[in-house]
C-alpha cells in the first residue's frame, strides 16, 4: 500500500469549520439527510473518501444523486473542502467521522456505499477492521433504504489488495449479497469507472484493479 503524501494544510480546522459542505451539526438529521439537499434523490456515500476526487467527479456526472463523503481525518478531508470551495456542487456533503459510528448517523436512507482502496488490514488479527468485515457489513444493514420502500443494498468496492478483495467476496457472499460485477482487471472491462487518487497511482505502476459491485435485494 502506498501513501499519498500529505503536507499539513495550515488552518485545516478553521477551513473545515467554515465550509458549508461539511456537516457539523447532525442533530435531528438521522433518517432525514435528504433535507440537507432539498430533494428526494438517492443518497450514495463513499467511506474513506480521501481527498475527494472520486466523490466530486461522481457528483458532476450524476447530478440526480446526492453524495456524502465520509473521512476519518480532518487533515485529509480539508483537501476535498478546498476543491469544493473552488467549485461548489449542490449534491455533495462531507462528514468527518469514523465509519464505526455510522449506525448512529444514518438510518434507512442510503442506496449505495463506495469503498475505494480502503485500508486492507492484511494481517488476520486485524481482519475485523476491514470495511467489508462482518462487523462493518452489520453496521451497513441499518443504513440502507428499507426493502419495503423498494430499496436495495449496494456495495461497490475497488482495491489493489487481493487479501482484502478475497475477504470481501467471502464476507459479502456470507451476508447474502449477489455479485452483479466482479473483475480482477477493471481497466480491461466496459464497466463505467471514475478513478480515485490512489487508483491513478496504482495504474501508473501497472497494477491491476480489483472490482466488486454487490447487491442485496
Ligand atoms: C488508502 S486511502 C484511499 C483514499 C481514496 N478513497 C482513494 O481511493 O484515493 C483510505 C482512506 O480511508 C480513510 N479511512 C480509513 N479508515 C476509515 C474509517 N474507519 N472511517 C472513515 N475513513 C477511514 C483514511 O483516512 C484514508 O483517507
Amino acid at each position: 500500500m502506498i501513501n499519498l503524501r500529505l503536507r499539513n494544510v495550515k488552518n485545516a480546522k478553521e477551513i473545515i469549520a467554515s465550509c458549508e459542505f461539511v456537516i457539523k451539526n447532525r442533530e435531528g438529521l438521522k433518517g432525514k439527510y435528504n433535507t440537507l439537499f432539498g430533494n428526494d434523490h438517492p443518497i450514495h456515500i463513499e467511506i474513506g473518501m480521501g481527498k475527494g476526487k472520486f466523490l466530486i467527479e461522481m457528483a458532476k456526472q450524476y447530478p440526480l444523486v446526492n453524495f456524502i463523503g465520509i473521512e476519518k481525518y480532518e487533515s485529509i478531508l480539508v483537501r476535498a473542502v478546498q476543491k469544493l470551495q473552488e467549485e461548489p456542487l449542490p449534491n455533495i456533503r462531507l462528514l468527518c467521522v469514523d465509519a464505526l459510528g455510522l449506525k448512529d448517523i444514518f438510518y434507512k436512507e442510503i442506496s449505495c456505499i463506495y469503498l475505494n482502496f480502503s485500508d486492507p488490514w492484511p494481517k488476520m488479527r486485524h481482519a475485523r477492521r476491514r470495511l467489508t468485515s462482518p462487523t462493518f457489513l452489520e453496521i451497513y444493514e441499518d443504513l440502507f433504504v428499507s426493502e419495503l420502500l423498494g430499496g436495495e443494498k449496494r456495495i461497490v468496492q475497488k482495491t489493489d489488495n487481493l487479501i482484502l478483495f478475497a475477504s470481501s467476496l467471502k464476507n459479502l457472499n456470507n451476508a447474502g449479497y449477489f455479485f452483479e460485477e466482479v473483475s480482477l482487471d477493471l481497466a480491461n472491462t466496459s464497466i463505467p469507472n471514475v478513478e480515485t487518487e490512489y487508483e491513478m497511482k496504482f495504474k501508473k505502476q501497472g497494477m491491476k484493479i480489483n472490482y466488486i459491485n454487490a447487491v442485496k435485494k
